[in-house]
């Protein structure tokens, strides 16, 4: 059995695959945009600063920020020295061979197809309370799954976008990106509204304790076991200290608002449909990366100067702190500003997903008839079509809560894979061309290793488990399915 058989290292990075190659540097900037700016900072903000970490949410994020930096450097080096289709699953395949290239990709499936479904479920929320807003309020059963902890027959509108989103992928990837940034500038412009409101009410107050006191959650306190401890209270437990604010709160605040930044990484994803994806696909990582970790120190920053930390666990804390200054018209905007940012994380995310599944399916590793593409528009309708029914699924029937901490852990995951594959590679490959090389190495990926491993450490025990049945599942496919029908596998016969 050949685990680490591997297909060549495309160096060739612009050769023709069918797709159409009309993506630009601005357009890949703005894909990351399009994926990062949504649930993180919109919704997740308020709950970890209120739950973890205080005023020192600036510094959450600032944590997760250098481990997602060191992690996008990492991707842009190996995107442009490996290239070909597939994110770090192609980087791995060609880097190291197929069983660790499926097991990246597998990661990646979880977090694009569960963070689609996840956000689409808070699209959902945000896009009802606008109907409200006009008398016209969906009910109750319209609004749930039968799963929730409070059940209905079907989440609707979640459904509803996951469909649109069909649709307008099924129509081609130049056209998705066009829709998608004129929804980035709508979102970015309502980011942009709310740091020029709220700059003028920051009562500086707010901002003490920075770093509220540290505190212990109950179960951990009495001694006890919850599922829902993070894993490093379970190997903690018994030192007696707390990881609720205070330091420790930072990091566990970092593991949530993690999620902020996921979709970077979906822009890698696009190197077939870019024109010159050497030099556009670190510009569009590392561009987008930036601008959004600088939006967010500074909106999370005012969001706690504007009103106190304590009163963020709502599901809207962004619109909520403008309403609590008084102004509401701000908040209305805003709202509208996070159903646009909602849209495309859930299109970017999709977008990814699609370009991931087409180039395993295409290498044989997941039914190959799924990898034709639309004569007319040259994507991926099989993938498009076979991947919206499942997440249309998820999104109106299966409750998601827990699931998005598996999104996190799983990026987290293929993060590390990522830092490490790029030291791996350096020895193993040392004569490789790397027109894009990781600055400070190898300090850097070692870093980023470090970051996102004491993060993953800072996620629940469910988590964990859910991670670990996850990834059974990816084997039980590979051993059971990929591993004889893979097209290297087929080719040796
Ligand atoms: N970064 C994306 C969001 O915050 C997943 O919604």
């Amino acid at each position: 059995m050949d685990l680490f058989r591997t297909k060549p290292i495309q160096q060739d990075v612009a050769a023709d695959t069918g797709m159409r190659r009309d993506l630009n540097a601005f357009d890949l900037t703005m894909l990351g945009i399009g994926a990062i700016i949504g649930a993180g900072i919109f919704v997740l903000t308020g709950i970890s600063a209120a739950t973890q970490s205080g005023p020192a949410i600036v510094l959450s994020f600032v944590v997760a920020g250098v481990g997602c930096a060191c992690a996008a450097l990492a991707y842009a080096e190996l995107a442009a020295s490996i290239g070909g289709c597939g994110s770090a699953y192609g980087y791995g395949y060609a880097g190291f061979g197929e069983f660790p290239g499926w097991v990246i990709g597998w990661m990646l499936i979880a977090e694009y197809a569960i963070a689609v479904s996840a956000v689409s479920v808070g699209w959902s929320g945000y896009f009802n309370t606008a109907l409200e807003s006009v008398g016209m309020g969906l009910p109750h059963s319209l609004l749930h799954g039968p799963f929730d902890a409070t059940p209905g027959i079907v989440n609707l509108p979640a459904v509803g976008i996951v469909l649109a989103l069909v649709v307008l992928l099924a129509s081609g990837a130049k056209i998705s990106a066009r829709a998608n940034e004129v929804m980035v500038f709508i979102k970015l412009a309502a980011v942009a509204l709310f740091i020029g409101v709220a700059l003028f009410h920051v009562n500086a107050a707010n901002w003490h304790p920075f770093i509220p006191p540290v505190e212990a959650t109950p179960a951990v306190a009495g001694g006890g076991f919850d599922w829902n401890m993070k894993l490093i209270e379970l190997l903690t437990a018994g030192a007696g200290g707390g990881t609720h604010f205070g330091v420790a709160g930072i990091f566990g605040g970092a593991a949530i608002i993690f999620f902020a930044y996921l979709g970077f990484d979906a822009v890698s994803t696009s190197a077939e449909e870019t024109a010159n994806p050497q030099r556009d696909l670190p510009i569009g990582i590392i561009g987008s990366l930036v601008i959004c970790t600088v939006l967010y120190i500074v909106v999370s920053g005012l969001l706690t100067g504007i009103v106190s930390y304590h009163e963020l666990n709502v599901p809207s804390p962004v619109a909520y702190a403008l309403l609590k200054i008084g102004q509401n018209w701000a908040a209305g905007m805003i709202s509208l500003g996070a159903i646009a940012g909602l849209t495309t994380v859930c299109l970017v995310m999709y977008y990814g997903l699609t370009r991931l599944l087409y180039a395993i399916a295409r290498d044989g590793l997941l039914p190959r008839s799924l990898a034709t593409l639309s004569p007319k528009s040259r994507s991926p309708v099989r993938i498009i079509l076979f991947s919206g029914a499942v997440m249309v699924f998820m999104s109106g029937f299966v409750s998601l809560g827990n699931l998005a901490s598996l999104t996190n852990f799983a990026t987290l995951a293929a993060f590390i894979v990522v830092c490490v594959g790029t030291i791996l590679l350096r020895r193993k490959r040392p004569d490789l061309p790397r027109p894009f090389k990781t600055p400070g190495y190898p300090f850097v990926p070692i870093l980023g290793t470090v970051v996102c491993g004491y993060l993953m450490l800072n996620l629940s025990v469910t988590t964990w488990l859910a991670f670990v049945a996850w990834m059974s599942i990816g084997l039980v496919i590979y051993f059971g399915y990929s591993y004889s029908h893979s097209v290297l596998a087929v080719r040796e016969k």
